[in-house]
């Protein structure tokens, strides 16, 4: 699955700077229940953090090495509803820009069949998500065959924007969205790639990070 921005870039971060799992829930009512019973909640809303939390969807939000060892309850807006949506995959990792290369050598040496799953906009394609669906595509293409016009016109377009990725990612709604939010560091952060190796993965109902030979 793939959220760019932000969650599962704020996923991979997290569990990077030492976050011990993240629980998805769907409405910001769980979030607090859990919050109740010692989890970190962080709850996100149309790109601000919801009323009544500390913590949100930026991945800087869990650059805080006081977090290491917790566990996070998280919602937002796009990226936990899509979470749910695909429960009854045999295997769901994150991805994002910043772990696109890990996630293509783990898809490489799993070699199964893969199915990107874009969190877009309240149900519609985005822009940054499809790009990053095409990037990883490029990277498995030539071990895999692509099927579907969906993942076609994510390769071509990644293809065709190879070099002046920023300029089409500049156009996209969320990046303006964010952008009126003033999370331009956000943003500049979700859309650099390569920055992890880490891949979260769902296990029993919780986002932990992928254990390195499985
Ligand atoms: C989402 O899940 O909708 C997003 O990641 C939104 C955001 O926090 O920018």
């Amino acid at each position: 699955m793939v959220d760019i921005l932000r969650a599962t870039t704020t996923m991979i971060t997290a569990l990077e700077n030492g976050i011990k799992s993240i629980v998805p829930v769907e409405s910001v009512r769980e979030c607090h229940e859990l919050r109740e019973k010692g989890f970190l909640g962080a709850a996100e809303r149309d790109g601000k953090i919801a009323d009544g939390f500390e913590l949100g969807n930026s991945p800087f939000d869990y650059m805080n090495p006081s977090y290491s060892g917790k566990k996070v309850a998280l919602t937002t807006t796009n990226g936990t509803k899509t979470i749910f949506s695909i429960q009854g995959a045999d295997k769901i990792i994150f991805a994002a820009f910043v772990n696109v290369t890990s996630t293509a050598d783990f898809l490489e040496h799993l070699a199964r069949d893969v199915v990107i799953v874009c969190a877009g906009w309240k149900e519609e394609v985005n822009l940054e998500d499809t790009v990053c669906a095409g990037a990883l595509i490029d990277k498995l293409a030539p071990s895999f065959s692509v099927e579907g016009d969906p993942a076609i016109i994510a390769h071509k377009l990644f293809v065709a924007s190879e070099g002046h990725l920023d300029m089409l990612l500049n156009s996209a709604s969320h990046v303006r969205r964010l952008k009126n939010l003033d999370l331009q560091k956000d943003i500049d952060f979700c859309l650099k790639m390569d920055t992890y190796r880490i891949i979260p993965e769902m296990r029993d109902g919780e986002i932990v990070p992928r254990i390195l030979d499985q």
